[in-house]
């Protein structure tokens, strides 16, 4: 991306095309498929509140604090702190950050090429006539096999790398900014539909009512962990595409306006799937990674045109996970372009070859590898943890330390009002937010996971 034809940086256009960007890269997999299973695991409405909170209180800020360092460095993530901080040892963030992005790549392409497989389960029509217990066999049957999952796996890395390699403008701003509108009505229809089931109710108790009885400081953990994927801060994912904004970007409100879209598509996809769930008659904790694709199906069925609106829907999570992790594929090849001067081609080429390498182990978690596990979990669960759970809120730590503690007052004022041209009222209250309760929040929900506190 670094250089475009004329020898200027390239860069996002339209003010619609960096929330669209920043949102796309935000609204993916990781509400619609992981937030309605890691709730489930984790209890239900106590936690929605939990994460909620963790959302506003340190998510925002996060998000906030990216854009400040990526649109004033103009650099990769790694590159972002040596611009800023030269001579310091910041620019580790950006390492740890790159790490996290690989992993992330891996399993994320995993759940994203089951996606696609439920495209053309979709197209063949293959979930008609089949019940709830069958559809779920089927799904055991798809996750557990090895040519499928890793076939369809392939195809998805293949589709980043040619959006990564077709540039900024062209790429990204063009695939995230029509589709995302639509996927938000399904969203909608869906929830309409599950909460029409029979004996769906109690889903949404599940789903709102607070049970405090179900926390404990793992799922504390968990829900940091699911704000920061969610919203993808904590790796420089939005460093780096804050690089590409243009001066006139207002960071705030964009932090804003991207972090409110992303709960939202989280909160109606819980709609859609835990009403279904009990009226089908499911337990909440039953599922785990494969969740949506056992229960959504069954909600399709029960949907005038559902045919359509199955394909329909598997297409469209389908591009949503296609704009996230092209931001996240972004942030190595951004990397590698801009610190090694290697081309742009040959960048995705490498970071696809070893993304696919990686993600191979992912997806055989449950099938040819289900016998290597750390502490119960499997490969999968345990890259997912390792990246969501450690990584981000780890890199989140330091980059809110780095912005309220390391860069100067006057330095993130001036970045945050575009040089003084913007009013700021929150600025008092995201100066607290990043240098007290940002740090200190984060620092104790570790520590108490870890069992110190
Ligand atoms: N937030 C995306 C999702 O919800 C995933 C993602 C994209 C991400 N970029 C990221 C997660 C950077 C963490 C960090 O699906």
């Amino acid at each position: 991306m670094s250089l475009n034809e004329s020898g200027k940086r390239d860069g996002f256009t339209s003010k619609f095309g960096i929330i669209a960007a920043a949102a796309g890269s935000a609204i993916g997999l990781g509400n619609i498929w992981r937030f309605p299973y890691v709730v489930g695991e984790s209890g239900g409405g106590a936690f929605l509140l939990i994460y909620l909170s963790f959302v506003i209180l340190l998510g925002i800020p996060v998000m906030l604090s990216e854009f400040v360092i990526g649109r004033k460095a103009k650099r990769n993530t790694f590159g972002a702190f040596k611009e800023i901080a030269p001579g310091t040892w910041w620019p580790v963030i950006g390492v740890m950050g790159i790490i996290a992005a690989f992993v992330i790549l891996a399993f994320y392409s995993t759940i994203a090429g089951w996606t696609l497989h439920y495209v053309y389960t979709s197209i063949i029509n293959g979930f008609q006539g089949q019940n709830t217990a069958e559809l779920t066999l089927m799904f055991e049957k798809f996750q557990t096999s090895s040519f499928l999952p890793v076939f369809w796996q392939l195809i998805f890395i293949i589709l980043t790398a040619v959006i990564i390699l077709s540039g900024v403008k062209k790429g990204i701003e063009k695939y995230s900014k029509i589709l995302m509108p639509f996927l938000l009505l399904l969203l909608i229809a869906l929830s309409v539909r599950s909460i029409t089931l029979p004996g769906s109710f109690d889903g949404l108790v599940f789903l709102f009512k607070p049970d405090f009885s179900k926390i404990d400081s793992t799922v504390i953990l968990g829900a940091l962990g699911q704000a920061f994927f969610s919203l993808s801060i904590g790796m420089g994912a939005l460093i780096t595409y804050s690089s590409y904004f243009p001066s006139r970007t207002n960071l705030a409100n964009t932090a804003f306006e991207v972090s409110i879209a992303d709960v939202i598509i989280a909160i109606l996809a819980g709609i859609a799937i835990f009403p279904a769930m009990f009226s089908l008659g499911m337990q909440p904790e039953q599922g785990g990674a494969g969740l949506i694709f056992m229960v959504l199906p069954n909600v399709f069925m029960q949907i005038p045109g559902g045919y359509i609106v199955s394909i329909a829907f598997f297409i469209l999570l389908a591009i949503a996970a296609l704009t996230s992790s092209i931001s996240i594929m972004e942030v190595v090849v951004a990397f590698l372009v801009e610190e090694f001067n290697i081309l742009r081609r040959n960048a995705t080429i490498i970071t696809a070859v070893a993304a696919a390498f990686v993600g191979l182990f992912c997806t055989l978690s449950w099938g040819t590898f289900e016998n290597i596990t750390i502490g119960g979990r499997n490969i999968f669960d345990t890259l997912d943890f390792t990246a969501s759970n450690v990584l981000l809120p780890l890199g989140g730590l330091l980059i809110v330390i780095f912005v309220g503690w390391y860069m100067k007052y006057a330095e993130v004022e001036d970045e945050m009002s575009n040089q003084g041209a913007l009013r700021l009222k929150i600025f008092g209250i995201f100066r607290f937010l990043v240098r007290f309760i940002a740090p200190v929040a984060i620092a104790i929900i570790f520590l108490n996971a870890i069992g110190i506190i």
